[in-house]
């Protein structure tokens, strides 16, 4: 399929707020302060029975946001058969209609963006900047999307054959997809999963992840307003244990996923053991993603990419930087820059605009995180970390930022999900060497260089086995359309989510030869 040429003309990403405006910050802290003190009035399609589960929030784990129900097994099943008998209509309703529905849903969620950027910050632990730009995401997922689907899907494609012979293309929905999300974009995620699907003709069940079960409720629940049908997306909130159910319902169709490594191995495995058709899987997942600084790099800008790539969102994104590679030449300076940097970052409540880094989603995260943290200190150095801000309660789960030298890359073999950074010194000739070393342990998702050197750039750019490769800038928060997201080998089956491909994954192809 042949790029749209016409790529800038009708593009056109979310709004944002002018968060250098002390005024924007006091309108947010009292518009969501209201939502905190108003009661939660969540709407369920159909109404579920089963346990109620009470939602924390990170930052105050004593402050209890709300009550939602996880269904039980009999329940999900029948949502799922329930929802996947509407697959047909849905899939007869023309792609203009369905994308209006969608356009409709990106509105709902900027007008909706206070109890979104409320739920956000207190659910997920995110500050400010980083829930608005997820919302802005969201909604840049909703209308990139809805004009894909139009130019992709809205009339079948003709192809070529003898005269009296029509060859055509047709696109159809799967039938059910079950889309299951993780905790770490909780909005975004959820909901460009959901609208990729249900534009491409599919019926949906949805579950997002345990720790926020409240922001989908929302998402949900402006879906519905925006005149998406209940009964062709169903939401089921649960755990690990629901999502499995989910899966090994009969009339699942498709599977996207977005979440860890080990889980997409585990949904991976349970579709291959399940009788009937063979069922579509896209996985996206984490990586051991790295930067490499070399001599010639721009050192205060390299230094301030480095901090924004390992440390926002509390380091708790599958993008996130998670091993530096300096060359040894301006590694004092790289990294005396970095550890003044470092300290100087704020961690308290994500809610206040002097924050940089909020709490992680949960206790056994952190704990993790503690025993990696002891671990880099033994086999290495600890050359910094950040203090405690004012507004980081003792009992919430604050991890201050830690940069540690180590000796060598074989030290980090796993994703490490949050503000931990291990640097390692690199001589000229080993970079080829180290990088190797890096890319062997498999995973593909994001790798950043900082450089002037042209070579090297175009060397890399052609070579690293990663999915979004970044020079001289940070290397989170892709934009939609301008950086279709995703990665290879252990970090995910791909397509690139807000790419101009990834709803063909979505659809069943269908060819139609009529003998006229
Ligand atoms: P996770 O794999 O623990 O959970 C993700 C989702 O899967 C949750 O909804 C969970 O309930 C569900 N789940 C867990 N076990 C399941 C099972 N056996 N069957 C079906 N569903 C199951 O991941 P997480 O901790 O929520 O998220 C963090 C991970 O997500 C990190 O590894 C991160 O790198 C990755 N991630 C990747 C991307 C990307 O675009 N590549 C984006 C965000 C996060
Ligand atoms: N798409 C998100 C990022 O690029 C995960 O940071």
């Amino acid at each position: 399929i042949a790029l749209p040429t016409n790529l800038f003309k009708d593009r056109e990403n979310a709004p944002g707020i002018d968060l250098s405006n002390p005024e924007a910050w006091e309108n947010i802290a009292q518009n969501t302060d209201d939502f905190a003190s108003k009661p939660r009035s969540l709407f369920f399609y159909p109404k579920p029975k089963g346990k109620q589960v009470k939602v924390f929030s990170p930052a105050n784990p004593e402050e209890c946001l709300g009550e939602v129900p996880f269904p039980p097994e009999e329940d999900i099943e029948n949502m799922l058969s329930l929802t996947a008998s509407y697959a047909e209509e849905w899939d007869r309703l023309p792609v203009e209609q369905r994308a209006e529905k969608v356009k409709k849903l990106a509105k709902e969620i900027w007008e909706n963006r206070d109890e979104l950027l409320y739920l956000l910050c207190a659910e997920a632990g995110k500050t400010v900047p980083s829930a608005l730009s997820e919302i802005r995401e969201a909604i840049d997922f909703c209308n990139y999307y809805a004009k894909e689907t139009t130019r992709l899907f809205a009339h079948p494609h003709l192809l070529p054959g003898p005269r009296g012979e029509e060859n055509k293309l047709h696109y159809h929905g799967c039938g059910l997809w079950v889309c299951i999300s993780p905790w770490n974009f909780p909005l975004s995620i959820f909901i460009g999963q959901i609208v990729a699907a249900l534009l491409s003709g599919n019926v949906v069940a949805a579950k997002p992840a345990e720790e926020t079960p409240l922001i989908a409720t929302a998402a949900i629940n402006l879906a519905y307003k925006a005149g998406i049908p209940r009964e062709v997306l169903s939401l089921i909130l649960g755990d690990g244990q629901s999502g499995k159910i989910m899966i090994n319902h009969p009339l699942v169709r498709g599977v996207a996923f977005t979440g860890s490594t080990k889980t997409a191995k585990n949904i991976a495995l349970y579709l291959s053991q399940k009788e009937g058709p063979i069922v579509p899987f896209i996985a996206e997942t984490g990586g051991i993603n790295c930067m490499v600084v070399d001599a010639t790099a721009a050192i205060e800008r390299a230094v301030k990419d480095i901090l924004v790539s390992a440390f926002d969102n509390a380091g708790q994104r599958c993008s996130s930087l998670r091993l530096l590679l300096v060359q040894k030449e301006i590694s004092d300076s790289i990294l005396d820059l970095l550890s003044d940097a470092t300290q100087s970052l704020i961690v308290g409540d994500p809610r206040f605009s002097e924050t940089d880094v909020g709490p992680i989603i949960r206790k056994s995260l952190l704990e993790e995180l503690q025993k990696f943290s002891c671990f880099f200190e033994t086999q290495g150095r600890l050359l910094a970390k950040a203090p405690m801000g004012k507004t980081a309660s003792s009992n919430g789960f604050f991890f201050a930022p830690q940069l540690f030298e180590i000796p060598s890359v074989d030290l980090v073999n796993q994703e490490i999900f949050g503000p931990i950074l291990p640097v390692v010194r690199y001589s000229r000739n080993d970079l080829s060497y180290r990088l190797k070393e890096i890319h062997q342990k498999g995973f593909g998702l994001t790798m950043g260089l900082q450089t002037r050197l042209e070579s090297l750039t175009q060397k890399l750019c052609f070579s690293a086995p990663v999915g979004n490769f970044y020079v001289n800038r940070s290397m989170i928060g892709a934009v939609v359309e301008s950086q279709p997201f995703g990665g290879e080998g252990l970090s995910g089956t791909g397509p690139k989510a807000g790419g101009p491909n990834y709803l063909l994954r979505f659809v069943r192809e269908r060819t139609c030869t009529i003998n006229t």
